[in-house]
């Protein structure tokens, strides 16, 4: 059994892998390793480079994963598809300097850590020459991560090692989504983690390009969310309700653009905007509430169908609830709250099973 797994988790890399398994080949020269490389399914043949790898070398494997999406979901399925006692995480875009891998191995080691870290901001270490704006963004995700009582110096970082047993500790509290597996590791464990740093200085990526997106920093801000709310609601329900808050300056600037183009017709422009905002919102919850399983195609406009008779429903279920209040003599603004929270509710509920599917499911 080999004493570390490199867990490898790769989007339209096609072009990165040779590189990337002869640069691993190279590092782990003396060490007992393997690597897990997981991709998820973009048709463009990077599986079958990588099994043509494997049939020469047993230490190559390939997880491959159809209709997925999601870095950190790759890395906890890669890690959790090995058995062996240290998994290392690390980008196959060659960013990574796989030199560091066996001082990472080391440090773990000697220091009997439970994550050992690549960090870009500890001394001697350097972004290399990383966009500016990321650095600019990277720092100020670090910053957010401190609300966490995270203090590492480089929480973003992609690349690092972690022992079997911290893992198998904190397995079942991970969020699971987004890019921040390392944070996502290190603030499951409600500070009782060890960790050493090693610095390293961060390559530019090889070819093809980042995968970083405004829904994986929605993702980031979700996964702080959630680890501060201490899990009372599902992750998505925060990125439910932003959408839903989005949608209501929506509702409000179509409402009094119509009301103005159509002299004061209150109905239509009612209507006008409670059709604009439910679509509106439809549509953001697709990509960002729901981005890693996102309905496209026949399967979209059945999902927004089913989306607004589930909020349809919210709607009359908003009005039922607050009236009732009202008639019991609340006042008609918490009233008014009222029926929209519990409405809230609802709508997340239904379109979760009926919409997207969630029915059943465990959080993933
Ligand atoms: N399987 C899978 N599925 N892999 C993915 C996905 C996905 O949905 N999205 C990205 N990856 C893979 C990429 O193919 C790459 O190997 C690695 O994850 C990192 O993605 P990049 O798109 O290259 O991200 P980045 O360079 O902007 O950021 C990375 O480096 C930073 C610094 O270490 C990430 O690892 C960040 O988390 C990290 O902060
Ligand atoms: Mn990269």
């Amino acid at each position: 059994m080999p004493e570390i797994s490199v867990v490898v988790p790769a989007y339209r890399e096609r072009e990165n892998l040779p590189a990337l398994i002869a640069a691993l080949d190279e590092a782990l020269r003396g060490h007992d390793w393997e690597t897990i490389i997981v991709i998820d399914d973009a048709e463009d043949e990077s599986e079958i480079l990588v099994r043509e790898h494997a049939q020469r070398n047993p230490r190559i494997r390939c997880m491959l994963r159809v209709g997925r999406r999601g870095l950190a979901s790759a890395c906890i399925e890669g890690m959790l598809s090995s058995s062996a006692p240290y998994l290392a995480v690390s980008d196959a875009d060659l960013q990574h300097d796989e030199k560091s891998l066996p001082d990472l191995i080391a440090a773990i080691k000697r220091s009997d850590a439970d994550v050992a870290v690549a960090s870009r901001y500890a001394t001697g270490a350097s972004t290399g020459d990383l966009p500016r704006h990321r650095v600019f963004m990277s720092r100020l995700a670090t910053g957010f991560s401190r609300l966490l009582g995270v203090t590492l110096s480089d929480p973003m970082s992609g690349y690092f090692v972690v022992s079997r047993k911290y893992l198998d500790s904190v397995v079942r509290k991970l969020y699971g989504r987004g890019f921040k597996i390392l944070l996502d590791l290190v603030s499951a464990s409600d500070g009782r983690v060890r960790v050493v740093e090693i610095p390293y200085r961060m390559r530019s990526r090889a070819h093809g390009e980042s995968k970083m997106s405004f829904r994986v920093i929605s993702e980031f801000l979700a996964l702080v969310l959630y680890r501060m709310c201490g899990r009372l609601f599902p992750a998505r329900f925060f990125l439910f309700l932003a959408v839903g808050l989005s949608g209501m300056a929506v509702h409000l600037a179509v409402l009094s653009a119509m009301f103005g183009l159509t002299a004061g017709d209150f109905l239509l422009s009612q209507a006008t905007a409670i059709t604009v905002a439910m679509t509106g919102n439809f549509f953001l919850n697709n990509i960002f509430t729901y981005g890693d399983r996102r309905l496209r195609g026949t399967r979209m406009w059945r999902g927004l169908l089913a989306f607004y008779a589930a909020c349809g429903l919210g709607a009359l279920i908003n009005v039922s609830v607050a009236d009732w209040l009202f008639l019991k003599a609340v006042d008609y603004r918490l009233a008014g709250m009222a029926g929209a929270a519990v409405a809230a509710i609802w709508n997340f509920l239904t379109t979760a099973s009926v919409t997207w599917g969630d029915s059943g499911r465990k959080r993933q």
